[in-house]
């Protein structure tokens, strides 16, 4: 634990793999922990074995921050399953174009702040505008609130808040709770609230966004006609299904499985048009109480907003330092975008470099490192390898996206090995920066769709340079969180070129 809190984690797991192999057991303070850099070995444990690890560890989904217990992120079992099955259909791409609009008016809110920046100095920076950005649309789209972070980003404190909450850094409480679980359970989530009161000047607006997101769905609830919107908290609120305990697990995976079980699931409903989904148990359609939707509401702005910015920092940083991949990316968006008149999803999803660029820098700087996670609900045998009951497993994301055998010259920078022509079946097992198996991030297409539209917003306006980042260099300095790194040690400046 000593030399996690020294050298971090990120650096500690490189060691211990170059040292002992792909599969490295170690203790996380008294918890026992397995990391694994072998595709085969995980597909059998995030996949086909999802039966005995279903849950994720209670030492990443420890309770630090309140208001999520029955969010996708705690629950467990057979309840998880159901809650997963039921919010899986609002993530498909046929429900997100629904929610677009409302994703828009964030990007264009973004965009206003760079004219902005470019009426009054030709510079800005853009990691503080994208975090404002994300923020500003999850809250929309997760929360149904307009938390109006971005007229005024530099003094907003839902802004300072949220953010403090992912940025707690490996300290002191982190170690001591890591390796005295008993001394967690008594004292970590009164401490974790006393740390971040302190951080947000005793001051938490988290409560008072809980309570407002608890409004609205109450409003929603009692005027069903009048406040419908197109947004994931609607979404949430309608999802109704049949939850069989036979639930294909295939379909809860993020991107294509429910992509095919909603097509399945619309093309029963329009052969049964007058039959609504019901449980087999209770007889009735099932769906989500409020608080089920206002736990996982407020878990979306927390997994959607950090990441998501995080990744669009990464991005920035390499349109900086890679000129040439900036203009490339460009070009394919300014035909997508029919010079930047028709923002449409599908088309953006069709551009091929730019989903290239993104795949690259994701493999490079992947923003949770160590959130791919399971625990050992029982006894499993692999080979001569046993993972006891309780064993703590964890994909190790950095070494299967380094894998020289899959990407070749993993610290060079090439947006085209990730095209259709160059993408090995190896590679699309070996990148997971979403995670993998049905327990996989169910925000994904979200995420892509925010930072395509926005990648499509700023550059159909913008040329982005700056002198002081080295060209060609792809190795960014990160600053690495307990599960998240992000690219912040340096402030994300750049100067803007409007373009005709
Ligand atoms: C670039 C942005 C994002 C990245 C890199 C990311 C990454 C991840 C990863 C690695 C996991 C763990 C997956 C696993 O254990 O296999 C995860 C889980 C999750 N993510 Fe994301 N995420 C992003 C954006 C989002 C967004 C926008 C949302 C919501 C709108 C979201 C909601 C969630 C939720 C709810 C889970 C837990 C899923 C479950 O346990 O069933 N994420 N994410």
């Amino acid at each position: 634990m000593w030399e996690i809190y020294r050298n971090g984690h990120l650096v500690m797991q490189r060691k211990w793999h170059r040292q002992f192999g792909p599969v490295v057991g170690y203790y996380y303070g008294l918890a026992p922990v397995v990391i694994v850099a072998d595709t085969e070995l995980l597909k059998q444990i995030l996949l086909r074995d999802f039966h005995k690890f279903s849950d994720r560890p209670p030492i990443i989904s420890g309770k630090f921050i309140g208001g999520l217990d029955d969010s996708l992120l705690f629950l467990k079992g057979q309840r998880w399953k159901q809650v997963r099955a039921i919010l899986s259909p609002a993530f498909t791409a046929k429900k997100l174009r629904e929610i677009s609009p409302v994703m828009q008016t964030s990007i264009d809110d973004f965009i206003e702040n760079m004219d902005k920046d470019f009426e009054n100095s030709k510079e800005c920076e853009l990691a503080a505008l994208f975090k404002a950005m994300t923020l500003d649309a999850i809250g929309k789209a997760g929360m149904g609130l307009d938390l109006n972070v971005q007229k005024d980003y530099k003094n907003s404190k839902v802004l300072r808040a949220i953010s403090t909450i992912l940025s707690i850094e490996v300290d002191i409480f982190f170690v001591a709770f890591a390796s005295l679980p008993a001394l967690a359970k008594l004292l970590r989530h009164a401490v974790c609230q006393l740390w971040y009161l302190w951080l947000n000047s005793f001051e938490s607006p988290i409560g008072a966004l809980q309570r407002q997101s608890r409004e609205v769905v109450k409003f929603r609830r009692l005027n069903p006609e009048k406040s419908k919107r197109s947004d994931l908290l609607q979404l949430m609120m309608d999802a109704q299904v049949s939850v069989e305990s036979s639930t294909d697990l295939t379909s809860l995976i993020a991107g294509d499985g429910a992509e095919a079980a909603e097509n399945r699931r619309s093309g029963s409903m329009a052969k049964n048009r007058n039959l609504p989904s019901e449980c087999p148990i209770t007889g009735k359609p099932e769906g989500l109480t409020d608080n089920e939707v206002i736990d996982n509401a407020f878990l979306m702005l927390l997994a959607g907003f950090e990441t998501t910015s995080t990744t669009l920092a990464f991005l920035a940083k390499m349109l900086l330092r890679f000129p040439e991949v900036q203009e490339r990316v460009r070009e394919e968006l300014v035909e997508a975008t029919d010079g930047g008149t028709a923002f449409d999803f599908e088309r953006l999803q069709r551009c091929q470099y730019t989903e290239a660029f993104i795949q690259e820098t994701m493999r490079m700087y992947t923003p949770f490192f160590f959130f791919t996670a399971r625990v050992a609900n029982e006894e499993v045998k692999y080979g001569s390898m046993t993972i006891p009951k309780g064993m703590n497993v964890f994909s190790s994301i950095e070494e299967l996206h380094y894998d020289e055998a899959v990407f070749p010259e993993p610290n060079k920078f090439r947006p085209e090995r990730f095209l259709p022509e160059n993408k090995t079946p190896a590679m699309a097992k070996s990148w997971q920066p979403f995670g993998d198996g049905p327990r996989n991030c169910i925000g994904m297409r979200f995420a892509q769709m925010e930072m395509k539209l926005a990648l499509a917003k700023l550059l159909v306006k913008y040329r982005i340079y700056c002198p002081d980042e080295p060209k060609h260099d792809a190795r960014i300095e990160v600053c690495v969180l307990p599960v998240l790194q992000h690219p912040l040690k340096h402030p994300l400046k750049c100067r803007l070129e409007r373009l005709s």
